[in-house]
């Protein structure tokens, strides 16, 4: 499993939890960073060619970002813009990203309780992150279940250590692709006739 991950902060020298992923993941086997900002420059403008064929290379696509203003800092946008162009990612012939799973990792202020229903953030990090989702779907990729490390305006040294191993046994998680998770309960319960009975 070959996975690429887009960071999409506006300075990682200044950020204390993406600095923290970014330098974990770069780290990681497997696994292609890239610092979004500081490859597009002040013009946000991206080699497309290059950015398309590095997409075709990994199996697993991974946007990493701080929570701004409830999305992802505007470089993101402009990468998806540029990159996930028309004939390549969706419409005729665009089914170069059909197979491939795509994961969130984000970073949010508002502490975790905020992010729910009578939270006042009112809404939780599943809903606000739709557009993420649809695109995925649109683009024929699978989505999985976001990493999200939430009230880390003020985290302490060791809240954020503990969010980069979180993170990576996030990634590394072998039943992350939901159907995997289901196949194996399917054939548990296949395998323990009682329980099955109690289920149907
Ligand atoms: C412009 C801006 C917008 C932000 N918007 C949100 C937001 O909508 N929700 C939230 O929970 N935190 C928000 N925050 C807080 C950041 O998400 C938080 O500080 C960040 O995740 C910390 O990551 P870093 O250390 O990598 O910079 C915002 C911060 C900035 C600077």
């Amino acid at each position: 499993m070959k996975t690429l991950v887009l960071t999409a902060h506006p300075d990682l020298g200044k950020s204390r939890i993406n600095r923290a992923w970014f330098d974990a993941l770069t780290q990681a086997d497997s696994v292609t960073t890239r610092d979004l900002t500081a490859i597009g420059g002040s013009e946000m403008r991206f080699d497309i060619s290059a950015e398309q064929t590095l997409l075709q290379a990994h199996d697993r696509i991974v946007f990493q970002f701080p929570f701004y203003w409830y999305s992802a800092p505007p470089v993101m946008k402009a990468w998806m813009d540029q990159v996930l162009s028309y004939g390549f990612a969706y419409g005729p012939g665009g089914t170069r990203l059909k197979g491939r799973e795509f994961l969130i990792l984000v970073s949010t202020g508002g502490p975790a309780d905020s992010y729910h229903a009578g939270g006042y953030n009112n809404f939780s990090m599943d809903e606000l992150l739709k557009p993420f989702q649809q695109t995925a779907t649109l683009t024929g990729m699978t989505y999985l279940r976001p990493f999200v490390a939430h009230g880390m305006a003020v985290a302490t040294v060791e809240q954020i250590d503990a969010t980069v191993s979180d993170m990576l046994a996030h990634l590394t998680d072998a039943e992350l692709d939901p159907k995997i998770k289901q196949a194996r309960l399917l054939k548990a319960l296949e395998d323990d006739p009682v329980k099955a009975a109690a289920v149907s």
